[in-house]
Formats: structure tokens, C-alpha cells, sequence
């Protein structure tokens, strides 16, 4: 028994999004490796990153990582595009012995869905901003037209649990009504939020349209990372999920339980 706590192989794999949008990742990384054990973070109490600046994301994302390595975390997952393009190179250097995955958006991918595609990419404010993202479009830009689209609001919605409602589906039409009149033939899901609304981006754009999310390509890179460190999970138990939040409440653990049994749209993998 003792050997077993000491079994860095049995520690979790830290989690951590500014809120509950992280739990897309999640799913992603259970369906990958289901008998690691997981510690889930959200940082619901400063939610949303998106809309604020880099220093800011940048000092909220390196605390709480710090936390989940302090709790034992094997490796760290950073289940949020924003506090990916703020913090992870700057983590990496601070930190090169841990194993730590980011997650950003899926650009590449969608740009071979057909010939010269119409791509929507889909991130935060702050996500589009950086540098990262605009080397991401410039690298594509002569095989495929991408437009980013902000979508304030929309984080909200996944955090109060209110997907799948008449409400969310008003919203995302609103949020789509300028691409009424032209052929969408991919979106990208450029923040870990938004695969909450898949169905009803489908609704709105229509069912030929494809989605992109990181999060299969996210989990299948930690998968890689913890087997060259030698720290997969051999156990042949289902592995146990954790959840913390800095703004937690009974409400909100059923809202990430909820989110995490939403179906997976099996097309995104
Ligand atoms: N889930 C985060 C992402 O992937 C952003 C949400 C927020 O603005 O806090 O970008």
C-alpha cells in the first residue's frame, strides 16, 4: 500500500482552465486515458481571461498551475487557448523539468477540409490578439480565407450551465447572422468552451459545416509526453476525476458533472 502513494504513476493529471470550458479537454483526455486519475482546476472566480489583458492572464495562469503541480500533479494540461498563448512558453522555461500540454486552435487542420475553404475561427478576444494566433493565419492565408470571430458572451453561457437552451440558441444565431448569405465550409473551436455549442452552431450554419477542436489533438500529446516519461497509469480501474474550482459551490459541481456527460459530437475527433 505504501509503495502505492509514493507510485508517481498513480498521481493525477492536472487540469486547468479559466472555468469550466476545460471539461471539452477533459472528456478528450479520459476517452484517451481512462485509468489516469485527473484533477480538474477551474478558476470560475476571475472567469472570463478572455477579455483581459496579457499580464493579467499571464500572472492567474502561472499561480494556478503552480497549485496543481504543488498538489502532485505528474503533468499539467492547459485546457484554455487564452492562458495558453499568455503563459505556457514562459511555464515551460520556468519549469523544464514538468511535463506541461497546451491547447490552441486548430487552424491547420481545417484548412484541408476542400479547396481554398471559408474557415470561421472561433477564439476570445485575447486569443486572436496575440502574436501566435496571427503567425497561425498568416501561415495559411493563401490556401484558405479564415476569419476570426470574437464571441463575448458566449464563455458565460457554458460557466451558468445554460447550454442548450432556446436563450444560447438566440445568442449563437445573433452570433452567426453575418455569415447568413455565405458558404461556411469549416469552424474552428478556438477556445475550450465553445464545443458546449456545437449543436447549435450546426443548427445555425448548417450540417455540411466542420468543426475543429484541439482538445483530441491536446490529449493525444499528453498521452505521448507521459508515455516517453515513463509515468502512464497502468492501473486497469477507471481512473478517479477531481474537482476544484475557486469559486466553488454545490451548483457548480453539478454544472461541471453536467458538462462533462454532455454527447460528444464523435465528428470533432
Ligand atoms: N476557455 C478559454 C479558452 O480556451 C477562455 C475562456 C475565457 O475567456 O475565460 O480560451
Amino acid at each position: 500500500m505504501e509503495h502505492n502513494h509514493l507510485d508517481i504513476t498513480k498521481a493525477p493529471i492536472g487540469v486547468f482552465d479559466s472555468g469550466l470550458g476545460g471539461i471539452s479537454v477533459l472528456r478528450a483526455l479520459v476517452r484517451e486515458m481512462p485509468n489516469e486519475n485527473y484533477l480538474y482546476f477551474g478558476d470560475s472566480a476571475n472567469a472570463p481571461y478572455g477579455t483581459k489583458t496579457l499580464e493579467e492572464v499571464r500572472k492567474l495562469t502561472v499561480s494556478n498551475v503552480e497549485y496543481l503541480l504543488q498538489k502532485g500533479s505528474k503533468a499539467v494540461v492547459v485546457a484554455c487557448n487564452t492562458a495558453t498563448s499568455a503563459a505556457v512558453r514562459y511555464l515551460r522555461e520556468k519549469y523544464p523539468q514538468e511535463i506541461i500540454i497546451g491547447i490552441e486552435p486548430a487552424i491547420k487542420p481545417a484548412t484541408t477540409v476542400c479547396e481554398q475553404p471559408t474557415i470561421i475561427a472561433m477564439a476570445t478576444p485575447m486569443t486572436l490578439k496575440e502574436q501566435k494566433f496571427q503567425a497561425l493565419v498568416s501561415r495559411y492565408k493563401d490556401i484558405a480565407n479564415i476569419i476570426p470571430l470574437p464571441c463575448p458572451g458566449l464563455v458565460e453561457f457554458v460557466e451558468d450551465g445554460k447550454v442548450g437552451t432556446e436563450e444560447f440558441l438566440q445568442f449563437m444565431t445573433k452570433l452567426f447572422a453575418p455569415f447568413q448569405n455565405q458558404r461556411i465550409d469549416a469552424v474552428v473551436l478556438g477556445c475550450t468552451h465553445y464545443p458546449f455549442s456545437v449543436g447549435e452552431i450546426k443548427k445555425v450554419l448548417g450540417d455540411h459545416v466542420k468543426l475543429f477542436d484541439g482538445a483530441w489533438g491536446t490529449a493525444r500529446e499528453t498521452k505521448r509526453r507521459i508515455a516517453a516519461a515513463g509515468l502512464l497509469n497502468d492501473s486497469e480501474e477507471q481512473g478517479i476525476i477531481n474537482y476544484e474550482n475557486s469559486a466553488m459551490s454545490d451548483a457548480r459541481l453539478a454544472i461541471c458533472k453536467m458538462l462533462y456527460e454532455l454527447p460528444i459530437d464523435e465528428e470533432e475527433q
